[in-house]
């Protein structure tokens, strides 16, 4: 049976969750695919870090040239986080004829138009199913088996950590600073907390969602963005004898062509569908003009939901590669 090799940038959260959900299910992933799937090369900072999943001598490097330049290397996986080098480094597997998948809803919205032309450019894919809403496929569903559809809205909760937070602090009284250090400790938050926080993490995917829903790129720097770091206290304890829970809502709308955007907390009844979507779990409502009003709920953060949405994109991709041979 013929070898898919592919090279994982990254072996923290989400490579690890990656590696693992390859591991746990190879035998059925290989039987999707028609081939052998192997993660035979990952960069990280330090290689001789103490790691939670071993792997065998010589997969682990430091050098990324090993997996981008690697003749060998049939699919790129960019774990890394951070917009660069992680951009530079898929552009130049896209252009090295490799195909890429990522998580890094960061690097993909603030070179959207760039990652993917290099990809059209070379004839490979670049699949970032993970970038939005963790576990759930949504990027795969609104370009796929609803892409006979034209969206008029997408709506929801798409950072886990956020959602996380707001949960605890209504649900159990706990206070932000610890429930933010929990959240970290689970693997749901950035390496730099503020993007969640501040909403930033919600409207890089609010803007990958609309560039393949609407076929409109708008750069996250230009959508409205509020995050949850002011809300205190009194605000989660208002919002509760109001009937309400806070939560952070990423909202797009296609008017006719007009677009209208935005990422800011608001307090929603309890008996709103978002309302009692819990902890690291996201949810997002599509309305498109055929199928009419739909909701995906499913955890948004954590290594193995990640590490799933990962895997599925290397198996589809492994599946492209194989078919082709
Ligand atoms: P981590 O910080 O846990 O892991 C990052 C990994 O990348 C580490 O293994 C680190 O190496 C390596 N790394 C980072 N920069 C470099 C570099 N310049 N050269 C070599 N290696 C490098 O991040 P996560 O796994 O949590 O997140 C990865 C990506 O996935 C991010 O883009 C994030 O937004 C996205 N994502 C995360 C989710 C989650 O639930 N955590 C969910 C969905 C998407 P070392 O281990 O040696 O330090
Ligand atoms: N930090 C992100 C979140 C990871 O909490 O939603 C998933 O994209």
């Amino acid at each position: 049976m013929k070898t898919i090799k592919v090279g994982m940038l990254g072996f923290g959260n989400v490579g690890t969750g990656t590696y693992q959900t390859l591991e746990m299910n190879r035998e059925l992933i290989e039987k999707h695919v028609g081939a052998s799937v192997e993660i035979s090369k990952i960069l990280v900072n330090d290689v001789t870090k103490p790691r939670q999943v071993v792997t065998p001598d010589g997969v682990l490097t430091d050098n990324v040239a090993d997996i981008i330049d690697n003749p060998e290397i049939d699919i790129v996986a960019e774990v890394l986080g951070g917009i660069e080098p992680a951009s530079e480094y898929m552009l130049k597997a896209l252009n090295n004829g490799k195909h890429v998948v990522t998580a890094n809803k960061a690097a993909v919205a603030a070179n959207y138009d760039k990652l993917f032309k290099a990809a059209a450019d070379n004839d490979v894919s670049l699949r970032p199913e993970a970038c939005v809403a963790g576990g759930i496929p949504i990027l795969n569903a609104i370009t796929t088996v609803l892409g006979a559809n034209k969206f008029d809205e997408i709506l929801g909760i798409l950072n886990g950590t956020t959602n996380y937070i707001l949960t605890q602090m209504t649900d159990n009284g706990l206070d932000y600073a610890d429930v933010l250090k929990d959240a970290q400790a689970k693997g749901f938050a950035e390496a730099d907390p503020t993007a969640d926080v501040e909403g930033i993490d919600a409207a890089n995917k609010l803007s990958i969602m609309m560039a393949l829903a609407f076929g409109h790129y708008v750069h996250p720097d230009d959508i409205p963005t509020e995050g949850i770091s002011k809300i205190t206290k009194a605000d989660i304890d208002k919002a509760t004898a109001d009937g309400c829970k806070i939560k952070l809502i990423a909202s797009a709308k296609n008017e006719d062509g007009k677009l209208s955007y935005s990422v800011k907390p608001v307090a929603l009844p309890t008996d709103h569908p978002l309302a009692s979507v819990s902890n690291e779990f996201n949810a997002v409502f599509v309305k498109g003009n055929a199928v009419g009003e739909l909701m995906f709920y499913g955890k948004g953060a954590g290594p193995l939901p990640t590490g799933s949405a990962v895997m599925g994109d290397i198996l589809m991709a492994a599946k492209e590669i194989a078919e082709s041979k």
